[in-house]
């Protein structure tokens, strides 16, 4: 009886083919070494087809006149990623305990953790230098046009960005609990609930009740550290996915024809 073929070797268990000059012997150490990302890229790539979305994400035409004002929301993107990571840090010292322990757990933090005082001056200044961007790249997609269309919804994302980072800094600025903190969180408060038709039950949910309590604390850390930073997140996914889609705008000064006819033609 005739014997029927093995199945075929996967790929990745097959020897690649030397490279020219290479010879058929086997690969020093340094080479091995060499080889190894390759081989890793390689191995991941074949089973995610990843490295076309790299390509997507990464390699773009750019229209002309793309200048230093188009990195400020690269800029702001990168004030959040250090954002998110001293936060991390400083989370896992900090206590939402309204009885002292948020105050001491600061002071701990700032005097005694290594490194401590450091991380929190660039979660503090951080927070500033992010809201400080968010409002210069706003004013630069504003000023040069990238509103229109059909840049629209990307407008309105960016808008919603804007409201969260602003509550991020809100909810923060109360975690030390200090006189200062405590004080201006119940300014901001009351004048929150005076905001017209939500503006009352928005101070309820953030005070949650009609009181500033030892909950208040609890309430503005998990909207601080969970729900605000993970939409924060997922909106910039949407906004970058939108950006890379439709590309960006030429400078309002800039020879390019903007008329939406021919914004479906590649200059
Ligand atoms: C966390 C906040 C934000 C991040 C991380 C972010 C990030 C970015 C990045 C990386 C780009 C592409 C490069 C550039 O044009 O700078 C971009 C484009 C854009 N962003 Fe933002 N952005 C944020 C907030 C905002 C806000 C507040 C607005 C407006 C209200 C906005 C509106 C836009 C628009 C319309 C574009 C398209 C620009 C163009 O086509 O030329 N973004 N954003």
């Amino acid at each position: 009886m005739a014997r029927r073929p093995a199945p075929p070797l996967p790929s990745a268990l097959k020897a690649p083919p030397p490279r020219p000059g290479e010879g058929n012997g086997p690969l020093s150490p340094v080479e091995q070494a060499k080889e190894a990302g390759i081989t890793v890229v390689d191995w991941v790539d074949e089973r995610t087809s990843l490295s076309g979305a790299a390509r997507w994400l990464m390699f773009r035409k750019v229209p002309k006149g793309t200048n230093w004002y188009y990195t400020l929301g690269s800029a702001t993107l990168f004030a959040f990623l250090s954002q998110a990571v001293t936060g991390v840090f400083l989370a896992m010292f900090y206590r939402p305990d309204a009885a002292g322990g948020a105050y001491e757990s600061i002071r701990h933090i700032t005097d005694d953790v290594f490194l401590g005082q450091f991380v929190r001056g660039m979660h503090l200044w951080g927070a500033s230098v992010m809201v400080v961007l968010v409002f210069l790249h706003m004013g630069r997609t504003f000023l040069f046009g990238a509103y229109k269309y059909p840049r629209e919804l990307n407008w309105v994302i960016g808008v919603v960005l804007l409201i969260l980072t602003m509550v991020m800094a809100l909810t923060g600025y109360l975690l030390p609990f200090d006189q200062r903190a405590y004080w201006a969180t119940i300014v901001a408060n009351n004048i929150t609930a005076t905001g017209p038709l939500v503006g009352p039950y928005l101070g309820d949910f953030l005070r949650s009740g009609p009181e500033f309590t030892a909950t208040t604390l609890s309430r503005f850390y998990a909207i601080h550290m969970l729900l605000v930073p993970g939409a924060i997140a997922a909106l910039i996914g949407a906004h970058l996915y939108l950006v890379t889609k439709l590309g960006t705008t030429a400078p309002p000064w800039s020879k390019v024809d903007r008329r939406p006819e021919l914004s479906e033609t590649e200059v």
